[in-house]
């Protein structure tokens, strides 16, 4: 089979602590040309540790080489160089979250839909297979209807400067790490009805904003969703860590170790299934090679992923009013009318929508 030839951009921690060791996984599929990076020495050093031939400090100076990008940028720069990609017709697989505003996420998606190019967003937590286990027994309701899911990270993060600045990072813990479990919770329990968020900077003084975040969401079904994420743990017991209450059973996602138990009253918890550990980017990776060379639809493309980031910005905005944020007709369902309209007027037609009884 034709292989899809990719350059990374941006050769820092995720890139070579995440993907670096997934391409082995998936090399029947990609073949990776060139790193580069703003920092050459990083660049040399991936390219020479994964034997690729090309490395440059100018992005523009790969793009000869591939079809395909990876961006593993800080995030204000996942815009203008992801556009910059699309116009030279390269296929962009972005890191998360896609841009830091709405009108970025717009102009960028359906820029890469009237080229016909593959734009993904590299939301790694929806091609895992612990996170489809429980996608699949919510949709088959294997254990009854849903009616809880509580969401973990706790981590230690102080690493990168752009992540410890709101402007480059494009908010706090909750946009930037956060953003991978409200996407997941939006993909799970479907369209959100009302929700909130209280962030902290305390015990993470480094960070601009949010070091520690807190969001409840109510979903239309009448299903509650929870996040609790945080750079600032000096230990964990949970460290990542999922657990859904279903109708019948308590599941729980033991993210860190692999391992998914079920919990019932008075039995033993029951291992149902253990799965590889670690950051896992070979699925979506071979998950975005085969949207390129075969056509699969994109699950997380441009759209898809920026539900989650409208919700994350409409709780941030209730957070500085002190009130519950409206998040009815921010999900997928209410996309396509949505992205047509200017600010204005979505909120207007979101005001109209429905009957204004929000708790
Ligand atoms: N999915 C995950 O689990 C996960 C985990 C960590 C980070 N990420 C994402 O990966 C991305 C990068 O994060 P990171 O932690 O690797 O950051 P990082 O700072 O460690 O790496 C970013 C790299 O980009 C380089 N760079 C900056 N400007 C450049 C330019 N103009 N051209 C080329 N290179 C440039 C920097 O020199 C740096 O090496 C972010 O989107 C982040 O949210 C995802």
């Amino acid at each position: 089979m034709k292989k899809l030839k990719l350059a990374i951009i941006g050769c820092g921690g995720m890139a070579q602590g995440g993907h670096a060791k997934s391409f082995s996984e998936v090399s029947d599929v990609i073949e990776v040309m060139a790193c580069c990076d703003i920092e050459i020495e990083k660049a040399k050093a991936m390219a020479e540790s994964m034997g690729v031939e090309h490395y440059a400090a100018d992005y523009h100076d790969i793009l000869e080489y591939c079809d395909a990008v990876m961006l593993v940028l800080p995030h204000h720069l996942h815009f203008p160089i992801g556009m910059e990609c699309l116009k030279a017709g390269k296929h962009v697989l972005c890191e998360k979250p896609m841009c830091i505003s709405e009108q970025e996420c717009i102009e960028m998606t359906e820029f890469a839909e009237k080229q016909g190019l593959v734009l993904m967003v590299a939301y790694v937590c929806r091609y895992m297979p612990i996170y489809n286990y429980l996608k699949n027994s919510i949709d088959d309701k294997r254990y009854g209807d849903i009616f809880q899911l509580s969401i973990w990270t706790e981590q230690l993060t102080m690493t990168n400067e752009w992540s410890k600045n709101a402007a480059t990072l494009g908010g706090g813990q909750l946009f930037s790490h956060g953003c991978h479990y409200i996407d997941l919770l939006l993909w799970f329990l479907g369209e959100p009805k009302c929700g909130t968020h209280v962030g902290t900077k305390k015990c993470t003084p480094w960070m601009d904003r949010e070091g520690t975040s807190n969001v409840s969401i109510e979903f239309e079904s009448g299903a509650l969703g929870y996040h609790f994420g945080t750079w600032g743990a000096k230990g964990s017991h949970h460290r990542y860590c999922t657990q859904a209450h279903f109708e019948d059973c308590m599941l729980e996602l033991n993210v860190s170790d692999g391992l998914i138990y079920e919990y019932r009253w008075n039995e033993e918890p029951k291992l149902v299934d253990q799965v590889k550990i670690g950051k896992n980017t070979y699925y979506e990776l071979r998950y975005f090679a085969e949207c390129v060379l075969m056509g699969k639809p994109v699950l997380t493309d441009g759209f898809d992923s920026l539900q989650g980031l409208r919700v994350i910005w409409e709780l941030y905005e209730a957070e500085e009013k002190g009130i519950v944020a409206d998040l009815r007709g921010l999900g997928i369902k209410h996309m396509e009318p949505f992205i047509k309209m200017e600010p204005a007027e979505r909120r207007v037609a979101k005001a109209a929508d429905g009957d204004g009884d929000i708790k």
